[in-house]
Formats: C-alpha cells, structure tokens, sequence
C-alpha cells in the first residue's frame, strides 16, 4: 500500500510504521487494504510542506489496534462530527469527493470495528481503529 502511493510521498514525508506482533485476524484483507489507503492518501493530503506519517499496530485486549498520525494541518473542531459523511469534503470541487472516510467507517463497521479520530488543528490528526481479533467475518456469497 505504502509501494502504491510511494510517488505522492517524494521526498517531503517520512514514514515510520512500528508494527507490533499481532496475531492473525479473520478479515477481508482488500477492503482493510482499501480503508488504509483512504486514510493514508488524507494523510499525505494534510500535509503542506514537509512532515511525519507514522503506522503502528498492537495488541489491546482483544482487539488489534492501529494507529496512523500525520503532522498535517489538523481538522477543525466544527468539522469533526461530519468527516465521516458520504459527500464531505474541505477539498474543493473536482479535488475531494469526501468518500473516502465514509467508505473506510463502512469496511471498519462491517469488521466490527470502531474508528475514531484526534486532532489538533495546525498539529496533526490521528485516525484509531479497533478491530477485534476474534471478529465473525462470513465469506459473501
Ligand atoms: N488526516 C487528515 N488531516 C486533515 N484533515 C483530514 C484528514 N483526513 C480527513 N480530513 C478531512 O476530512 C474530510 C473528508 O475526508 P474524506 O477522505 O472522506 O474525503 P476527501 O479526502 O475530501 O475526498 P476523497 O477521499 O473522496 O477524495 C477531508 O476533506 C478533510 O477536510
Ligand atoms: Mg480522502
């Protein structure tokens, strides 16, 4: 995923992934794979000049969690409630489509997951997701 967007990132962002050793999680490994990238791409996307993207994963309780925090320019508190709805978008007409969180909230839903998010405007955002390692995932049919 990282391979994917390694021409957005040029030289201006450094990327530090702390992967801590979780165990194997039933999932649809596309659709995680989807979710990431959304929320790597806003990453990316937030930061202006130069800055820091960091991933790390862990074990809490029984879930996995993973972490992804940028150095970018931060969400206004008034906007917090709304970045996880399908159509919004700060980025402007024929820039954002403002899918890209409603999407991953979709996927992270359907794992049973929870999503959430920290910011600080002018500092960064931090996206948490919580996926339970036991989580019944059923093959679609
Ligand atoms: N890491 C971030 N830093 C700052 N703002 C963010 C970040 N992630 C999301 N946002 C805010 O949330 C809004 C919605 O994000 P979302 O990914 O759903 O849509 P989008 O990026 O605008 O468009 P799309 O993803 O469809 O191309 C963004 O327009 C932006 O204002
Ligand atoms: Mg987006």
């Amino acid at each position: 995923m990282l391979l994917l967007r390694k021409n957005d990132l040029r030289d201006k962002i450094k990327v530090t992934k702390t992967f801590g050793e979780i165990p194997p999680v039933a999932c649809y490994p596309s659709e995680l794979n989807q979710a990431f990238m959304n929320i790597l791409s806003n990453a990316i996307e937030a930061i202006d000049d130069t800055g820091e993207i960091k991933i790390q994963t862990a074990i809490n309780g029984s879930n996995v969690r993973i972490v992804f925090s940028d150095t970018g320019r931060g969400i206004p508190p008034e906007n917090n409630d709304q970045i996880f709805n399908p159509g919004f978008t700060t980025k402007g007409v024929g820039v954002g489509v403002g899918l890209g969180l409603a999407i991953c909230y979709r996927i992270i839903q359907k794992h049973q997951g929870i999503i959430s998010v920290e910011s600080e405007e002018g500092q960064g955002t931090s996206f948490t997701i919580e996926i339970p390692i036991e989580a019944e995932v059923r093959t679609e049919t």
